[in-house]
């Protein structure tokens, strides 16, 4: 990887003064990303986690979850001596010029709203330690308003006082790119309340800005509404696409072609519009819902009213997934074998955080259907989630005596299956695909009903 010689020409330490040193609070998904490749860009970098066992992991050189690239960047960073971690706050608090809290934000139960739990106690716990001037920034997805309330908490708690500032950073990783997307990001977004902040900012992210990455710099309030608005955006567009194919469905016409010509406008665009089984994982969901909690919290839910029903279709469309089974399995579930290709939210991730595959397939095995779930890497996370399926790793292995076979993330490993050896295996040919992944005339010609959501 370039990055690190980019690093030393342009990285931390230059002309702008000494590099900031950085912890990361919360080593998940995208605490651990952060902290590795900044660790890779130059800076020295401490990660935090109240779970010991993730720590020991991480330090040890095991990156615990599944993310292309990220275990030779873990490796590569533990061997330049600038990345080390922790569970104790005191240690951050001592070490840190400038904290990243990427903590989760998860829904809460019962509610629509964000659990903020973690998040207050990320930053009183490592206030209580904060003894000098220090920039506090916030990553973690939150509703708006919650910057300037952990301001406050930031001053009282601090024994630095107002010397302590707290900063929005917002962070735009995909799971499977987030290397990428943290090293070279599309732009980065600083909410902050002075100049001091900005410049630590701009400090912490050095290599990245002499990219020639856009940096947004605006207050609290947007910084933290980018994150939201962005990601409304996406869900948004999924869902439009699949609201289009609910019309296909009812009409004869075909979703993908409708795509297809709808994404030559460069007004519209092709991201983001393919259609198939919708949108999950820790992030859209999670995210629409806590927006429009918040937004009819301050009195303008009716501005974003719209977001329940991106919300609506995006469950039909895994509903409509279920009952597409049942007619192929002759409109009956019970006791048919069923093949689900896919339990993660989507390919190269092993999160199965509100993964419509692991839905579907929970709903076909709710109605009597024997189902076996084949994933590359999500298996062991679904199974400690829903032991009560039957696992596999081996597609082909599974499929043997299937009744159908339903694509629902599409991993590489699925799009490339053979329709003649798969078909050899099943006990009739028959699939429906939940992501429009699959040459629809390559499996037809191969014998199979071949089914999938808006098209004929
Ligand atoms: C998302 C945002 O993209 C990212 O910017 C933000 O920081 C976190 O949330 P991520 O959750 O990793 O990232 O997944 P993403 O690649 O956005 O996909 C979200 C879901 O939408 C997946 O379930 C995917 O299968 C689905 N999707 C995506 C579609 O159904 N159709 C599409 O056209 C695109």
């Amino acid at each position: 990887m370039t990055i690190s010689a980019t690093a030393t020409e342009n990285g931390p330490g230059n002309e702008t003064g000494p590099a900031p040193r950085l912890t990361v609070i919360g080593t998940g998904y995208l605490g651990a990303t952060h902290a590795i490749c900044m660790a890779v860009l130059g800076y020295d970098v401490l990660g935090v986690d109240v779970d010991p066992d993730k720590i020991e992991r991480l330090a040890s050189g095991e990156v615990p979850f599944f993310e292309p690239g990220l275990p030779e960047l873990l490796a590569k960073a533990l061997d330049s001596g600038r990345l080390r971690f922790t569970t104790s706050f005191a240690e951050a608090g001592a070490f840190g010029d400038v904290h990243f809290i990427c903590v989760g934000t998860p829904q809460q139960k019962g509610s629509y709203a964000a659990d903020l739990t973690y998040v207050d106690a990320a930053v009183t716990e490592l206030a209580r330690h904060i003894r000098g001037p220090a920039l506090v920034v916030g990553k973690s997805t939150v509703p708006v308003g919650t910057a300037a309330r952990l301001t406050e908490l930031l001053h009282k708690t601090a024994p630095a006082g107002a010397d302590a500032q707290l900063a929005w950073n917002p962070e735009f990783l995909r799971e499977g790119y987030a290397v990428d997307d943290t090293l070279r990001p599309d732009r980065l977004v600083f909410g902050t309340t002075s100049a001091w902040a900005e410049e630590r900012l701009r400090a912490a992210f050095a290599p990245v800005i002499a990219q020639g990455t856009p940096v947004v710099v605006t207050d609290l309030p947007t910084a933290e509404l980018v994150k939201v608005a962005a990601n409304s955006f996406l869900a948004t567009k999924i869902s439009y696409i699949n609201a289009m194919a609910e019309v296909c469905e009812a009409t004869g016409a075909d979703v993908t072609g409708l795509a297809t010509a709808l994404s030559y406008d460069d007004r519209i665009g092709g991201r983001f519009l393919k259609p198939g089984l919708g949108f999950g994982g820790g992030c859209l969901p999670k995210d629409i819902r806590a927006f429009t909690h918040r937004a009819e919290e301050l009195g303008v839910g009716q501005a974003v009213a719209f977001l329940r029903e991106v919300d609506g279709i995006n469950q039909r469309r895994r509903a409509r997934t279920v009952d597409l089974v049942r007619e192929l399995a002759g409109g009956a579930l019970a006791g048919r074998r069923i093949t689900a290709l896919g339990a993660a939210f989507k390919p190269n991730s092993d999160d199965i955080r509100d993964a419509p595959a692991l839905d579907v397939a929970r709903t076909l095995h709710a109605a009597g259907a024997v189902v076996t779930v084949v994933d590359p890497a999500a298996v062991p996370n679904a199974r400690r989630a829903y032991p009560e399926l039957t696992y596999a790793t081996d597609a082909l292995a599974a499929a043997a005596g299937s009744d159908v076979v339903v694509l629902l993330t599409e991993w590489a490993q699925f799009r490339e299956i053979d329709p003649h050896v798969m078909g050899d295996v099943v006990a009739h040919r028959r699939i429906v695909d939940g992501r429009h992944a699959l040459d629809s005339v390559q499996w037809r010609t191969a014998g199979w009903d071949y089914r999938a959501l808006g098209r004929p």
